[in-house]
């Protein structure tokens, strides 16, 4: 599991975000037309991105988090280290809860960067946001 070591400095981060932003224009979000990006680094700094994907039957959204880290995975990238995510809101937008989940068990305690459509970023360990977490090592 990656353990994140500190929080992302400028310029990395301003490019992680910036990444995310350029995702989020690609959402495929014609019913909530709330439109997300996100971008995943790994601790090598390669960073893939992922976007909303909304489907009529509601159920079968998948949130930009998720695409991500399953773009991600199925390329054989797994080491991360930090994710940004974007939003068209006015208050950053933190990952829902099952993407909260699903990023512990690939990412572990790695840096969340949320960044409002004007750019402010707020950032917290994944471990803040998912308190006392259900991992592998439960089973
Ligand atoms: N959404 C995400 O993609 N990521 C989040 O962190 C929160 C919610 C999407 C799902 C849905 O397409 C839209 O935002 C409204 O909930």
């Amino acid at each position: 599991m990656s353990r994140a070591r500190g929080p992302l400095a400028p310029p990395d981060l301003r490019e992680l975000v910036r990444l995310a932003r350029r995702a989020r224009l690609r959402a495929h979000a014609p019913f909530s037309r709330f439109r997300v990006g996100a971008a995943l680094r790994t601790r090598t700094g390669e960073i893939v991105t992922g976007c909303n994907i909304e489907n009529a039957t509601y159920g079968l959204t998948v949130c930009a988090e998720r695409v991500a880290i399953m773009k991600a995975v199925s390329e054989g990238l797994r080491d991360f280290d930090a994710v940004a995510v974007v939003a068209d809101s006015k208050r950053p937008t933190a990952p829902c809860g099952p993407c909260r989940q699903l990023l512990w068990e690939f990412c572990g305690d790695v840096w969340v960067h949320m960044a409002d459509v004007k750019g402010k970023v707020l950032s917290h360990r994944l471990a803040k946001l998912l308190p006392l977490p259900f991992a592998a090592r439960n089973l």
